[in-house]
């Protein structure tokens, strides 16, 4: 019988599939007019994401890709890219957001990381899910347990730059506050007249 603990975790294609999808998410809300530190803040949560997943694929998944590797000539490509990702991480840390260069560096980062996704789910997961159809729940069980010990660390950080992109939104509710505010001091007024 199969271990009890696969049939509960989600395959481990399935969550690379969700991680992708919640970083894209993310890239998605990066706006040109931003606020700087709100760029930083959100590109702190994108870098922090991407460390995370591209450690758990080259940790857990490529080996068990790797052994097939005459059928997925992808996987020698990938730890290239995640080093190029990682390099482009690097700059951005050391940057200003308010760096001429910052938005341009941010978008070369997307549009790797956009390229390097659309190969791995157009290639890499269906192979997986055809080659090693088994052994997906125990890689998910695996993926899991190793993502929680990666994340302790670096909690805090997560946190703070969770907190640092709220500010605005925040900001928007006192200035509609402010706005209604003045709107009935208005009404009040010209009930006197
Ligand atoms: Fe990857
Ligand atoms: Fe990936």
């Amino acid at each position: 019988m199969k271990n009890f603990t696969d049939k509960l975790s989600p395959s481990i294609t399935n969550m690379i599939r969700m991680d992708h999808t919640s970083v894209l998410e993310t890239f998605h809300q990066y706006e040109m007019n931003s606020a700087p530190q709100t760029k930083k803040a959100l590109v702190g949560t994108i870098c922090i994401a991407l460390e995370i997943h591209a450690q758990l694929e080259e940790e857990i998944f490529y080996p068990a890709m790797s052994h097939l590797a005459a059928d997925t000539p992808i996987v020698g490509k990938s730890v290239p890219e995640h080093n190029e990702m990682r390099r482009l991480i690097a700059q951005l840390r050391a940057m200003e957001a308010t760096d001429p260069t910052y938005d341009q560096t941010f978008l070369q980062l997307m549009k790797d990381v956009m390229h390097h996704v659309a190969d791995e789910e157009t290639t890499l997961l269906p192979d997986a899910e055809r080659l090693i159809p088994d052994r997906l729940g125990e890689l998910g069980m695996q993926m899991t347990k190793r993502r929680l010990q990666l994340m302790a660390p670096r909690a805090g950080e997560m946190a703070m730059n969770t907190a640092r992109t709220f500010p605005t939104s925040s900001m928007l509710v006192a200035a509609g506050a402010v706005l209604a505010g003045t709107y009935f001091a208005k009404r009040t007024m010209s009930r006197h007249h």
